[in-house]
């Protein structure tokens, strides 16, 4: 059985301290940072950009996830790589042609990541299984944290988790949005790896070790 990994959701942490609040996720034992990059365009939302992962680079002695849900991920790929961003999820839905970003992504020499939204068919996603290392299943529409949980979108989850083992692919399978003590048994359960968590564990004041543990051990109880 693989290991839950905990991704830490920057989106609802304290911005005015950001750099301290990776720091408390990073000693907090989480496996990476995931770091939610809004346009205005593809979501109604804007958050931060390319200047705000290389400032808070020194701070995460993990691997920071970068996730592109903005309409342009081709123009922006090899800026979020120099920023410092390990891992570069974009979204299939968005404007640019997914091989040409997975492309872009691995010529500057980071790891491609591909989401898609809950409405979003798995189909749509089947084309690129091979070429990228990341596949990140929304449980929210885009664009805020702190919103619920979609359950229905787990079917989904499973028939990918099951092509993604018919095809002999050692490709993880991420959550983003709505995970906490509650949902994360039901998602690891269903076939992810990558837990995204942002205000469910921000909410945490102080040391978050406990809370990052408490999350192991509920999605290891989704399985037991
Ligand atoms: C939503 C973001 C997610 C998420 C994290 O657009 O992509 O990373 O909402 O926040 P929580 O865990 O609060 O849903
Ligand atoms: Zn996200």
């Amino acid at each position: 059985m693989r290991a839950p990994q905990i991704s830490a959701s920057l989106l609802n942490a304290d911005f005015a301290r950001l750099g301290e609040e990776v720091r408390r996720a990073v000693e907090g034992g989480v496996d990476s940072v995931h770091v939610d990059v809004m346009d205005g365009h593809f979501v109604k939302n804007i958050t931060i950009g390319p200047v705000v992962v290389g400032a808070i680079r020194e701070h995460a002695g993990v691997p920071l996830h970068s996730h592109l849900m903005i309409s342009e991920p081709l123009r922006f790929a090899s800026a979020f790589a120099e920023a410092g961003s390990d891992l570069i999820v974009f979204h299939v839905e968005a404007d640019d042609e997914p091989d040409a970003v997975i492309q872009a992504i691995r010529a500057a020499g980071r790891s491609p990541g591909m989401a898609l939204n809950p409405e979003t068919s798995a189909d749509a996603v089947l084309p690129f299984l091979e070429r990228i290392d990341l596949l990140l299943v929304m449980t929210v529409h885009p664009g805020w944290g702190g919103q619920p949980f979609m359950h229905e979108v787990l079917p989904k989850l499973t028939a990918l988790a099951d092509e993604i083992e018919r095809r002999g692919l050692s490709l993880p399978i991420g959550v983003d949005g709505g995970v906490n003590l509650e949902t994360i048994g039901p998602a690891y359960a269903a076939g992810s790896d990558v837990l995204v968590t942002g205000s469910a564990l921000y909410r945490q004041s102080d040391d978050l070790r406990p809370a990052v543990d408490a999350f192991r051990a509920a999605a290891l109880a989704g399985v037991a």
